[in-house]
């Protein structure tokens, strides 16, 4: 067995209603003044007031920051930060998607006031210390809460990474009775990437060990068991907790055993033409496992045992066609669209996208294969 490291979220807590514990937690941390880190879709969807309510009668005000957007802008984050240093805060909750639990992460640094954004990019760049922080997900997908890395839209277009594991929070929290009202095609589509981090960290190059594998694959069965009830019958308690359960291990999987070739090809639609994150991912995920498969097709052959599609005479290659078949399947059956043709982008964008996904070496050493600019302009018009 090889050598690793594994890091993680100090304490997850997880079952339905477990967000009534959460003034609880404020005060295990000594948090008076708490900036809670979210946006405008949750606070519409009345997800915030009963926690505001919980924590204000625990007298605990929140000064509420919602103008987190999807993709978070790095002007965002230095607003965000600046409030809350003029607000004197003494700690972090960030509730929603990943967009709200990684301004919220950044935040709980810059507001120490001891470094500046643009110091934090790239892995273990953050000298300072960081405010105690709360992270509660409300989609299962990013796995976030668990995970040392915040992702923010630089310049106009490029999705950066800020990894250090000072961005792990405190608490991680999962309660699924925060996602019952989650959108269908936002659960399908969230649900995929966390299946896709489970699939990358699986396969990941480098940093792949004992535990991630064991993580990753837990997380792709309980995502792929889960995600066709998360996604048909919402207010499915158990699927919904399943499907959050199934995201954080699979952030735990692939904080340590980091994403690869989809994630640096999906980041180029995501930053030029706004695609969630999740459908980005799953509209190049096939080509590139087709592509991976010359080389970890033992690993795909394995995988397939997550989705309880076992046959006993296949050879490892016809097995890791069988793996590709059924997340094939479940791309299909949560009705994600697969061409980039029906999402307004052009055939003319594509050596652009291609381009772009060239400056993402951070994730595309990972890949098993080697991915050049080229391999990436077929991938994408594979899928046009
Ligand atoms: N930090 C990491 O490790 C990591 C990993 C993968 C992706 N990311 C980043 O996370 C972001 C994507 O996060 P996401 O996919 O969770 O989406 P998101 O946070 O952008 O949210 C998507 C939409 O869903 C809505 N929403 C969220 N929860 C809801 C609920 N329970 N009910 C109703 N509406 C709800 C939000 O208001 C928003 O409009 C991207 O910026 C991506 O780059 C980070
Ligand atoms: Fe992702």
């Amino acid at each position: 067995m090889a050598d690793f490291d594994f890091s993680t979220t100090k304490t997850l807590i997880c079952a339905p209603g477990s967000s009534s514990r959460l003034s609880e937690l404020c005060k295990a941390l000594d948090i008076s003044n708490l900036m809670l880190v979210t946006d405008k879709g949750l606070l519409d969807a009345g997800i915030i007031q009963p926690i505001v309510s919980q924590l204000e009668s625990n007298k605990i005000k929140p000064l509420i920051f919602s103008d987190v957007i999807a993709d978070p802008p790095e002007e965002v984050v230095i607003e965000a930060a600046s409030r809350a240093k003029e607000n004197r805060i003494d700690g972090v909750l960030g509730l929603g998607g990943g967009s709200s639990m990684d301004v919220a992460k950044l935040i709980a640094v810059l507001a120490k006031g001891e470094v500046a954004i643009e110091h934090c990019y790239g892995i273990d760049q953050i000298s300072s210390d960081r405010l105690p922080l709360i992270l509660v997900p409300t989609t299962a997908g990013t796995g976030s809460e668990v995970t040392p890395i915040s992702i923010v839209t630089t310049g106009k277009t490029t999705k950066t990474g800020v990894v250090s594991s000072r961005l792990l929070p405190d608490y991680a929290v999962l309660d699924a009775e925060l996602t019952l009202n989650l959108p269908a095609h936002v659960t399908a589509a969230t649900g995929v990437d966390a299946m896709v981090h489970a699939i990358e960290a699986f396969t990941s190059k480098v940093k792949k060990n004992f535990y991630s594998d064991m993580l990753a694959k837990q997380a792709l069965s309980l995502l792929s068991q889960n995600i066709g009830t998360a996604v048909k019958d919402g207010q499915n308690i158990k699927a919904r907790q399943n499907m959050l359960l199934g995201s954080a291990l699979a952030g735990q999987a692939f904080a340590n055993a980091p994403v690869a070739a989809v994630h640096a090809l999906a980041y180029p639609l995501g930053g030029h033409f706004h695609i969630p994150h999740g459908l980005s991912n799953a509209l190049v995920l096939l080509p590139v496992l087709k592509i991976n498969s010359s080389v970890v097709y033992e690993q795909y052959s394995e995988l397939l045992e997550c989705f309880n599609a076992e046959s006993e005479d296949q050879t490892s290659v016809s097995r890791a066609e069988s793996f590709i078949d059924e997340m094939e399947k479940i791309i299909d059956d949560v009705e994600l669209p697969r061409k980039l043709s029906d999402l307004d982008i052009g055939e003319q964008d594509l050596p652009l996208l291609a381009r772009d996904a060239m400056l993402q070496q951070r994730l595309l050493v990972n890949n098993p294969v080697d991915i050049q600019e080229k391999d990436a302009l077929a991938i994408y018009q594979s899928v046009f």
